[in-house]
C-alpha cells in the first residue's frame, strides 16, 4: 500500500506492506533512525515521535495509520540557527547517559512544553512516565526540561 504524510516538514511517501509499523516507515524506508527500536511492543518510549502534536510510540502505530498526517522526528527539531533547547541542555547537562531512550525522551518532553510550556516536575514526571532510561538518570532528564522550559520561554518574550 502507497503511504504519504509530512514528515520534519516534507511530504514523504512510501510502498510499504500493510503490516508496516511508522517506527520501520521511518527508519527503514526514510532512513530517519533517530527513533529508536528498543522492546517494539509500546513498554520503552524509544521510539517515541510526534503525530499530529501528541508523542506516539511509532512501534505501536502502523504505517498506514499515519497517512495524511504530520509527524516530527528527532531529526526535525535542529534549525538552521542551532539544536532545539532540549537537544542543547540535554547536551550540555550530560542529561543523557548512553543516549539511547534520548531521542524519545526528548520528543515527549518538547510535545509537553509545545502543549505545557511551564511544566511541574510532576507534570513532567508524568510525561516522561512512558520513557524508560536503562542508565537510570531521571533525575537530569526533569531538570533539563526544565530549563529548556526557562530558554524556550525567554526567547519567545
Ligand atoms: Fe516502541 Fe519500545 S520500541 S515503546
Amino acid at each position: 500500500m502507497n503511504v504519504t504524510l509530512t514528515v520534519n516538514g516534507e511530504l514523504r511517501s512510501a510502498s510499504v506492506p500493510p503490516e508496516t509499523t511508522l517506527l520501520v516507515l521511518l527508519r527503514e524506508h526514510f532512513m530517519l533512525t533517530g527513533a529508536k527500536t528498543g522492546c517494539d511492543i509500546g513498554d520503552c518510549g524509544a521510539c517515541t515521535v510526534i503525530v499530529d502534536g501528541k508523542a506516539v510510540n511509532a512501534c505501536l502505530m502502523l504505517a498506514a495509520q499515519a497517512d495524511g498526517r504530520t509527524v516530527v522526528t528527532i531529526e526535525g527539531l535542529a534549525t538552521r540557527e542551532g539544536l532545539h533547547p532540549l537537544q542543547q541542555v540535554f547536551e550540555e547537562t550530560g542529561a543523557l547517559q548512553c543516549g539511547f531512550c534520548g531521542p524519545g525522551v526528548i520528543m515527549t518532553a518538547k510535545a509537553l512544553l509545545d502543549e505545557n510550556p511551564s511544566p511541574s516536575t510532576q507534570e513532567i514526571r508524568t510525561a516522561l512516565a512512558g520513557n524508560l532510561c536503562r542508565c537510570t538518570g531521571y533525575v537530569k532528564m526533569i531538570d533539563g526540561v526544565h530549563e529548556a522550559a526557562k530558554m524556550l520561554q525567554s526567547t519567545e518574550t
